[in-house]
């Protein structure tokens, strides 16, 4: 018989303690925390069965991105959205598989005071080959009236006025990790008990590492101060401790997991025909910028602040440097 070991602290214990620190919270954001941890883990079922059913290959359809759409990026989606109207504490919700968002309009979904946006299925042209994917979510408490439906205004904020961002990643073992003001925090899913248990407490980014990770195929289109610090990467030097050794799996929430825990730097820079990147701003970069952050690394376009961007559009692309603070003020030198 599996002995449950009563020290681990499950996500709902985890969330529910935090909300006792604070009398006056609700806590929709618990309840909205343990509704998307109940998606990923029917999704991460799913994800572990890929190799065995016939849900691999492309479902037909393409996407806002135009990029054609995996069966199971629709399982994810389906089971996000799905899970997050019938709770209690979201409004509406935006997707990258969705043209548009999705505003719940019931009674309870109106009284509700967050709104998520997310990328179902990140990463998903990995999963053919058996290599990690991920799940990210990005929380927003809603600027809109309470008691009406809420609108496009909610979920067009800067990253800076998200309440919780995360991403789960379904690899050798499942985790959720997610970041609030107060901290990152990752939790291992344990199959034994169906429950993510709190694994890795106040993750803190290190503030040098030695991964760094990007698209060297595209070298060549990227503007010349990226250039320069990708070879600058490639060379030892007293002062970064390089060579660097460069990692990259084609999997954000993999490439940025490994060096978020481990110390290191992500890029996906513009590129002369794409200028402004490939990665999301609403889906991938601003819910990635804000654990960087809370963790103690930084964020930037290259220029600017993720977090500051305002927004114009759900699906807008953006340029994202990301990672551990003194790589990203060495890149910065050169950019
Ligand atoms: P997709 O979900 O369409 O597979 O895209 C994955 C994203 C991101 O996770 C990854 O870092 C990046 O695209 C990889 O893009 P390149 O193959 O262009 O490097």
């Amino acid at each position: 018989m599996t002995m449950i070991n009563r020290s681990v602290q499950t996500l709902d214990e985890f969330t529910i303690q935090q909300l006792r620190m604070f009398p006056k919270a609700t806590g929709e954001l618990s309840r909205l925390l343990r509704d998307i941890g109940l998606a990923a883990k029917r999704i991460n079922v799913e994800v572990n069965k890929a190799g065995l059913v016939d849900i691999l290959g492309d479902y037909g359809s393409v996407n806002i991105q135009g990029e054609t759409v995996k069966k199971l990026d629709v399982f994810a989606n389906n089971q996000l959205t799905g899970v997050l109207r019938h709770g209690i504490s979201c409004a509406g919700v935006g997707s990258e598989e969705m043209d548009d968002l999705v505003i719940f309009n019931d009674e309870v979904s109106n009284q509700s005071k967050y709104v998520v946006l997310f990328d179902p299925l990140d990463g998903s042209a990995n999963i053919d080959v058996n290599v990690s994917i991920g799940t990210i979510f990005s929380v927003f408490r809603r600027v809109s009236e309470l008691g009406k439906p809420c609108v496009e205004a909610d979920f067009l904020q800067p990253g800076i006025k998200q309440v919780a961002a995360g991403y789960i990643i379904y690899g050798s073992s499942t985790m959720l990790v997610y970041a609030t003001r107060r901290g990152v925090n990752g939790f291992t899913l344990d199959p034994s008990i169906g429950e993510f248990c709190l694994s890795h407490p106040d993750i803190k980014c290190p503030e040098f590492g030695k991964f760094y990770s990007v698209n060297h195929g595209n070298f060549f289109q990227y503007s010349k101060g990226v250039q320069d610090y990708i070879t600058q990467c490639q060379k030892k030097t007293e002062a970064t401790g390089g060579p660097y050794a460069q990692r990259y799996i084609g999997s954000m929430v993999s490439d940025v997991h490994r060096n978020l825990i481990k110390g290191g730097i992500f890029m996906y820079p513009g590129m002369t025909d794409k200028p402004n990147g490939k990665l999301r701003l609403m889906y991938e970069c601003n819910p990635f910028a804000f654990i960087i952050e809370v963790a103690g690394g930084k964020a930037t376009n290259g220029k600017d602040r993720i977090l500051d961007i305002q927004p114009v559009e759900l699906h807008q692309r953006s340029p994202v440097f990301l990672g551990s603070k003194g790589m990203m003020e060495e890149l910065e030198s050169y950019l």
